[in-house]
């Protein structure tokens, strides 16, 4: 078991550089198999879940390599259409290869994913969507098979914007001959990024980030040149150093963001109190005093405050003078974090989507069990805000998502080390 042993209470100073976004690398990478041609993609994180679909590339015959920074992709040699069962079981990501292997080879076999740390993750949208363009779908057992020999454009209705479902149709429809359009499209930023890696390669497609995708499907551009393109860098992981910022009473300068992407979150650490200058392209934050609660926070879809960042704020506002609550609504099991936040001192009562936050003045350090990613980070956050010894362990769930993290909250000041085998 790999654990973080983290001495808490003190304050950090310095300045942090955001990696790439997890969330578009992930559907940038499974794009890149729409067309056998080469990419180099810039800004690419270096975590295991970027390892992981890099491996999924190599096992259908494509080459991929990594290398500060960069993915060397050449697509050309996919030789399958089959993306079950071990592949998929690498990532739950993998299910975004399902769009483009079905535009590519008209054909696509997947292992129905199943439930995962935060919730159980359907793929009905992504299904219903791929039907109304006029593929076949056939469930059998745990797998689904697709075939697309009969297809046309339409419009698509999601009746929820989930991101995989809008990322997967996005990137069958470039396919599809004729005008598609997603209504009720997720408006996430790695959307939006996802569309102009998409435009990058020649394909015609407007709107992310808007109520309506709209994708001019065709068969017959010139797609030989190689694509380059850097991704946008991680709001989350900005983010998480802003509820760190404000966990531990801390000045911190958080560079390489995108601040149209992190208003979001910026506006509730200024509502709790931080100072925060965020007028150019980094954010400074100085919180001197213990925060303020915050009335009431709900994690919904883009633009509203993100899911991903649900246990990060937690942790923070679990030291927040008086009572906040958090309403989860995106996934209905994500609040795995708080009985070990409650084991550290904090006084958190879950409702069913409700959290109620009675803040503690100060948390103490503890044996803690991180169960999924930000919840993990969470764990950290509290730990290094918490009076004492922590140990934090299962971390490979935060490895999976942070890029070299304990590299950067060392140079922070922070107290802490990453150690296997802890008996
Ligand atoms: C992506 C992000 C994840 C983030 C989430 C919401 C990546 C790799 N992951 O996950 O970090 O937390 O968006 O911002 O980008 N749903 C259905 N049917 C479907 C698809 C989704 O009911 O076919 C439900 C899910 O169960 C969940 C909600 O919709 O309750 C949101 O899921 P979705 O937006 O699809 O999230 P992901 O793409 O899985």
């Amino acid at each position: 078991m790999e654990s973080f042993i983290i001495n808490g209470n003190n304050k950090l100073e310095g300045v942090v550089e955001i990696s790439g976004s997890k969330n578009s690398a992930l559907p940038i990478l499974a794009s890149t198999i729409l067309h056998g041609r080469e990419y180099v993609i810039k800004n690419v994180p270096d975590i295991d879940d970027v390892r992981r679909m890099l491996e999924i590339l190599i096992l259908l015959g494509c080459y991929a390599t990594y290398e500060n920074g960069c993915c060397y992709i050449n697509t050309k040699g996919l030789d399958t259409y089959d993306i079950s069962d071990e592949l998929s079981k690498k990532l739950r990501s993998s299910i975004i290869f399902l769009g483009p292997m079905l535009c590519r080879n008209k054909i696509a076999k997947i292992t129905y994913p199943g439930g995962c740390d935060i919730g159980s993750r359907p793929i009905d949208l992504h299904l219903y969507g791929l039907k109304e363009l006029g593929v076949d779908v056939k469930e059998e057992g745990d797998f689904v098979l697709c075939t697309a020999y009969n297809t046309h454009s339409n419009d698509i209705k999601l009746k929820y914007p989930s991101v995989g479902a809008t990322e997967n149709l996005m990137l069958f429809a470039v396919g599809v001959e004729g005008t598609t359009r997603i209504i009720n499209p997720a408006k996430e930023p790695e959307i939006i990024d996802l569309e102009r890696f998409l435009v990058k390669c020649g394909y015609k497609i407007k709107g992310a980030g808007t109520d309506t995708i709209t994708i001019y499907g065709e068969k017959n551009i010139d797609k030989n040149e190689v694509v380059e393109y850097g991704i946008i860098s991680d709001r989350i992981e900005a983010g998480t150093f802003l509820a760190l910022a404000a966990s531990t009473n801390s000045k911190i300068c958080i560079k390489n963001i995108n601040k149209e992407f992190l208003n979001n979150i910026i506006n509730i650490y200024k509502d709790s109190g931080c100072l925060i200058d965020d007028v150019e392209d980094y954010i400074y934050i100085i919180n001197n005093d213990r925060i303020k609660s915050i009335n009431k926070v709900t994690s919904c879809p883009y633009p509203g405050f993100p899911t991903d960042m649900q246990a990060q704020l937690m942790a923070s506002l679990s030291i927040a003078d008086g009572i906040s609550t958090i309403e989860e609504t995106v996934f209905e099991n994500r609040y795995k974090h708080v009985s070990e936040l409650n084991k550290m001192g904090a006084n958190i009562v879950v409702e069913d989507k409700l959290a109620i936050i009675n803040g503690v003045k100060k948390l103490h350090g503890e044996n803690v069990n991180v169960r999924d990613l930000r919840g993990g980070a969470a764990l950290v956050i509290a730990a290094l805000a918490a009076e004492g010894k922590s140990i934090v362990n299962n971390i490979h769930h935060v490895n999976r998502g942070y890029e070299k993290f304990v590299y950067k909250l060392q140079n922070l000041g922070a107290d802490i080390v990453e150690i296997t085998d802890i008996k």
